[in-house]
């Protein structure tokens, strides 16, 4: 497929190198920033512009891999009709294309990027979701090149895939930091919690989270709770997330 892709950011990154690795053609990249665009397009070994005027208009399906919040105002300087167009978000529907672009979509990598850390492309689950049929078809045939695993969702499951994700990736990953911090305090190196981060993760892989929750809140063990509220006396915003964890868990158990 001859494909233009708009953004430079983390998905750009892993997703512009995967296609044209499966034989799409990239014919151009978009991106307002020309340092980490021409990063990209050199990678990609295709044009690029800054200006959505200056599109392309002879792809076969434009991919966005911008911000959120910029899809709308990007795509309403977009001069031409486009064959289709498609965005990688979890949580924005198809009500971000104008009604005058028919041909539209989604192509959403269920998956967390980062520019500098590669990824297994068998690794990556893709949501998809067209306004028409037709469009289905090409998008489903796109992802299957890149990808063994693709789902056919509407907008709501996939926004409610996306908040889900938000808990087990965006939250822990929050939490692994907080976890950081405290340990700094006796410069102690986060290595130390490494093999725990690891097997806690390896468990839920054949087993059911709520059958593999340990810890204080599971057992009800309130004396170890009140001692951990006492040893994060300094750390507020820490000790209002202990509690309401430590609280949702022991509904969760009925406690
Ligand atoms: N990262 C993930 O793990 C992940 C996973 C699945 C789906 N997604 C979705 O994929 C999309 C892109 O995410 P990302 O993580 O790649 O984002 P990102 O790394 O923040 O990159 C966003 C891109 O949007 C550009 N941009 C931001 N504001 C702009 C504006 N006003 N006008 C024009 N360009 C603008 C940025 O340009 P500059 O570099 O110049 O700021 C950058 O090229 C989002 O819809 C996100 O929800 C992300």
């Amino acid at each position: 497929m001859k494909i233009v892709l708009i953004g430079a950011g983390n998905v750009a990154f892993h997703l512009g190198p995967l296609l044209k690795s499966k034989g799409h053609q990239i014919i151009q990249l978009y991106s307002r920033s020309k340092k980490t665009g021409l990063k990209l397009s050199g990678k990609l070994k295709c044009s690029l512009v800054n200006d959505p005027k200056k599109l392309n208009s002879e792809a076969d399906i434009y991919i966005i891999a911008l911000r959120d919040e910029v899809i709308t105002s990007f795509v309403k300087n977009i001069p031409f009709i486009p064959n289709l167009i498609v965005h990688t978000s979890g949580s924005s529907g198809l009500d971000v294309f104008p009604a005058r672009m028919k041909n539209t979509g989604v192509i959403y990598p269920l998956q967390t990027f980062s520019k500098s850390i590669k990824i297994s492309p068998k690794k990556i689950p893709f949501l998809i979701e067209a306004g028409n049929r037709k469009d289905l078809v090409k998008i489903r045939k796109l992802a299957k090149s890149i990808s063994p695993v693709v789902y056919e969702l509407s907008s709501y499951d996939r926004e409610l895939i996306h908040l889900s994700a938000v808990f087990v990736n965006n939250f822990t990953n929050h939490l692994f930091t907080l976890a950081e911090k405290l340990l700094q305090l006796r410069k102690i190196p986060f290595d130390i919690l490494r093999p725990l981060i690891m097997e806690t993760v390896q468990k839920i892989q054949s087993d059911n989270p709520k059958k593999t929750q340990t810890g204080p809140a599971r057992r009800g063990d309130s004396a170890i709770i009140m001692k951990h509220l006492k040893m994060l006396k300094d750390f507020p915003q820490m000790k209002v997330i202990y509690k309401q964890i430590s609280n949702s868990i022991r509904d969760e158990y009925e406690y």
